[in-house]
């Protein structure tokens, strides 16, 4: 195969799509028992047509303890009663591509849940047996093992390891979980752990789909004999080029594993994806998962985290597009996803301050209508880029985060297992509106909600934006047609100018221009406006505000 970058760069739907993130659990409930599911989410499939986007990705609906919100995956090749039956998963594609939507579903091969039948199996035999080197599991430190082998934390905090208890009673060998105590990690240094993920692919490739989201893309392979790594545990792997990288992300040999499933997916007809979600930085590294035999394209999380401000999101965009174009890959953009503040809150929050794993009750609360303003001008800058970009549903809807969500309600195990100091991902996923009469604000047909849903979300629903002239809603649906009408997914990006108060760029025959600063700047004359985020001034382009001209 040809892997020399700069004799070819990626054409296909995926390059230019915008891709819209389904969070089963929170998008439409159809029997009313407070929990999205399958059938639900194909009776609304016409919202997403109508809005405007090319593809979906549903984040799982395997069967699940739920430890982790369906991150804990039972059995790969089935759906969870909560969701539905594989007949419904068969539905919802046969629907969707019937409107000329894609359908990306969740693979997570880094960890199983541990009611997975080969944990449960790894469980009952002995140390040292087949079934346990399917998973990561070692003997304690300290004369009686009582002592975890590492010092590795878990992302979702507390240590890393847990110990189990051998069929005898007595305590025995500890397994290595990077997430929840009910996610153990998979030992990819086993040929039957890389056979069994093949055969999944195959299972949902052979039913259609259109393609896989990877979740934790950068942490299948551990550095052989698991050194200690004395850091706190952070999901990204935030390794400077010169410093040392954890012996938990971005090892070298995952590489090899998506060039084997990029043969499995080049097998089939159509063009299927891989997707990495991948914590790498900086962008050179991630790139490497995108090289022209590997993946198709990875989440860019560097552009999600990036500060709001012209110099940084010049920096970021740039960086992006050089570190992509270098492997021929095409760019993603990202603002918000199931395990981040929304955009519409984060950026409502001061520049430059931290950037909390969620907010609760007495924590700093976002500047809700300049953090709407920023995530609009942020989301139509966004949607002018080159290259795919994913939306996280509620977005259109310019749903801020439930910042104010009781403590007792919560469900990510990060609140726990931080010992109550990070609150975690629940604001985000919250149940969306769709009708502001309607109970559970149309979620489903009754009122119950998994999580509860703040009393101010009415304005925010679907019919009360639909048809209204600058709601957001019709902010995102309008942009969404531009931006397939004007090309502007497979176009090329020239800065026009720089500086530290605005961003201008072309891209084909649209040029964009963002005021990042305080002073309004004026409208180059002219200019026939296309899309603003927000009304202009006479003819002044007011503070966090973009417009698109021709
Ligand atoms: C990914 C998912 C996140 C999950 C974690 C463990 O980061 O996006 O929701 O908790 O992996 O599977
Ligand atoms: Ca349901």
């Amino acid at each position: 195969m040809n892997t020399d970058p700069t004799q070819q760069t990626a054409t296909g739907w995926w390059t230019e799509a915008a891709i819209y993130q389904i969070y089963p659990r929170s998008f439409a409930d159809s029997n009313g028992d407070g929990i999205g599911d399958l059938p639900g989410i194909t009776a609304r499939l016409d919202h997403l047509v109508e809005l405007g986007v090319d593809a979906v990705w549903l984040s799982p609906f395997y069967p699940s303890p739920q430890a982790d919100a369906g991150y804990d995956v039972a059995d790969y090749r089935d759906v969870d009663p909560l969701f539905g039956t594989l007949a419904d998963a068969d539905k919802l594609i046969a629907e969707a591509r019937s409107r000329g939507l894609r359908v990306i579903v969740d693979l997570v091969p880094n960890h199983t849940s541990s009611a997975h039948r080969w944990f449960q199996e790894a469980l009952a035999a002995a140390p040292g047996s087949a079934q346990r080197s399917r998973y990561i599991f070692r003997d304690g430190l300290g004369p009686a093992g009582e002592q975890p082998p590492n010092d590795w934390q878990s992302v979702f905090g507390g240590p890393a390891w847990t110990r189990t208890v051998d069929p005898d009673g007595q305590p025995g060998q500890w397994y290595l979980h990077l997430f929840d105590t009910g996610q153990p990690d998979l030992n990819w240094d086993n040929p039957e752990v890389h056979e069994e993920f093949l055969g999944v692919l195959r299972f949902w490739l052979d039913r259609g789909v259109d393609g896989f989201r990877v979740d934790v893309a950068h942490g299948l392979i551990k550095q052989a004999n698991l050194p200690d790594w004395q850091e706190p545990q952070e999901i990204l792997s935030g390794n400077e080029i010169d410093k040392p990288r954890p012996p938990m992300w971005d090892q070298e040999g995952v590489h090899e594993v998506y060039r084997q499933w990029r043969q499995v997916l080049d097998s089939y007809p159509g063009e299927r994806v891989l997707v990495a979600e991948a914590w790498v930085e900086p962008a050179e590294r991630l790139a490497r998962y995108v090289r022209p035999d590997e993946m198709h394209q990875a989440f860019n999380f560097e552009y999600l985290l990036a500060a709001w401000t012209a110099p940084a999101q010049y920096a970021v965009i740039t960086r992006s597009l050089e570190a992509t174009d270098s492997v021929g890959a095409p760019t993603t953009w990202v603002l918000s996803n199931h395990d981040v503040v929304r955009h519409a809150s984060r950026l409502g929050l001061a520049i430059g301050g931290g950037r909390p794993n969620g907010i609760g009750i007495g924590d700093p609360q976002p500047d809700a209508a300049l953090g709407l303003r920023r995530a609009r001008a942020a989301t139509l800058l966004m949607l002018a880029l080159p290259g795919s970009a994913y939306l996280f549903q509620g977005e259109e809807l310019g749903l801020p985060e439930h910042t104010t969500m009781p403590d007792e309600a919560r469900q990510d195990p990060t609140w726990a297992r931080s010992g109550h100091t990070q609150r975690g991902r629940d604001g985000c996923r919250v149940p969306i509106p769709w009708e502001a009469d309607a109970p559970s604000y149309g979620f489903g047909p009754t009122d119950a909600s998994w999580l509860p849903q703040p009393p101010s979300w009415a304005e925010y629903a679907l019919d009360r934006q639909r048809d209204v002239p600058g709601s957001t809603y019709e902010l995102y649906s309008a942009a969404l047609r531009l931006r397939r009408a004007h090309g502007l997914g497979r176009g090329t990006l020239e800065w026009l100018s720089s500086g530290d108060e605005t961003l201008v760029f072309r891209n084909g025959d649209l040029t964009v221009l963002t005021n990042f600063g305080d002073a309004p700047v004026p409208l180059p004359p002219n200019a026939e406006v296309l899309a603003t985020s927000a009304p202009l001034n006479d003819d002044t382009i007011p503070t966090d505000v973009t417009v698109w001209l021709r």
